[in-house]
């Protein structure tokens, strides 16, 4: 039988997740929304799409859960993008309540699924659904890392006019302005990125990643970026679907790894069938292990601000 992801939110992030879902042939997509025709009428265009490229899957839209009933991953994107001048962390109550009630919906439809959040910010969302679901911190898995460091790799292909695809990066930390680009561990095709650019133009990097959302948030206005966030989403599908095994920066409940206690923070997993298989612990120097201890104290203080509602 064909395995089946829902997509939670119609806005520009789940649509095109689902479009890049239907376009892979993977699964079988639901999208569900509170707005009324909006999933309904995305769902049907995609799925009109299909024919053309050559997709067998079902693709539909909706209001109510009903039909995501045995999911086996559910992709959260709905919520409030950001405004120019807010920060992620700016969205925490808009996004706290819908996150709280979808993932509610969600799991009382799906209680096998592997729960994949993208709605910012990402990694206080993250600990509001693996509170709420209840689920194991293996089934609980947040996008960030991948589109941070897709940031960081474009960036450098354009500055060294190499090819992109062999430009291999690595960030950690929270989803947010203290995440923590880690150039010690980014090469291109294996040569240490060190070796091939000098310290100004790789920390004008750093800093160009760490803005990443916000240069398109500046531009855009009325919203944040969709184009690459939905890749990233899809690749994490893509590799718990045909249990890849993929080693990727994903945010991830961390117990003592890293010395960081039950607060998910973007570290290197395994991702595969069962969701999170592997935390992968990497040496860090003392100026890095304090950058990633800043960032994760940065995701503990919304963890905090919410504690009284999530118990
Ligand atoms: C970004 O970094 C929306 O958080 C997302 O663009």
């Amino acid at each position: 039988m064909r395995k089946k992801v829902t997509v939670v939110g119609s806005g520009n992030v789940g649509a095109s997740c689902a479009v890049r879902l239907a376009g892979k042939g993977l699964a079988d997509i639901v999208v569900v929304d509170v707005l009324e025709g909006i999933p309904q009428g995305k769902a049907l265009d995609i799925l009109q799409a299909c024919p053309v490229e050559g997709a067998d899957v079902r693709v539909a839209g909706g209001n109510d859960y009903g039909p995501t009933e045995n999911s086996d991953i559910v992709v959260f994107t709905a919520g409030f993008p950001r405004k120019p001048g807010m920060s992620r962390d700016d969205l925490l109550w808009a996004n706290y309540d819908i996150v709280k009630a979808t993932v509610e919906q969600a799991v009382k439809y799906s209680p096998n699924a592997i729960l994949l959040m993208v709605t910012n910010p990402l990694d206080a969302m993250c600990h509001v659904a693996y509170r709420v679901s209840g689920f194991p911190k293996s089934r609980v898995v947040g996008m960030a890392g991948i589109l941070d460091t897709a940031r960081f790799r474009t960036f450098v292909a354009q500055a060294l006019g190499v090819s992109a695809s062999d430009v291999v990066a690595f960030v950690m930390g929270g989803h947010g302005d203290t995440m923590v680009p880690l150039v010690r561990y980014s090469s291109v095709a294996g040569i240490p990125l060190t070796d091939l650019m000098d310290a100004d133009a790789l920390q004008q990097i750093v800093k160009r990643t760490r803005d990443g959302g916000a240069e398109i948030v500046r531009y855009l206005k009325s919203g944040s970026a969709y184009y690459a966030p939905s890749s990233a989403a899809v690749e994490m599908v893509e590799a718990i679907l045909l249990d890849r095994k993929r080693v990727l920066p994903c945010s991830a409940y961390l117990q003592g790894e890293y010395g960081i206690q039950n607060l998910f923070v973007g570290v290197p997993i395994q991702l595969g069938a069962q969701g999170i298989e592997r935390i992968f612990e990497v040496k860090l120097t003392a100026e890095e292990d304090a950058a990633l201890k800043k960032s994760a104290a940065a995701v503990k203080e919304l963890v905090d601000v919410m504690a009284p509602k999530l118990g």
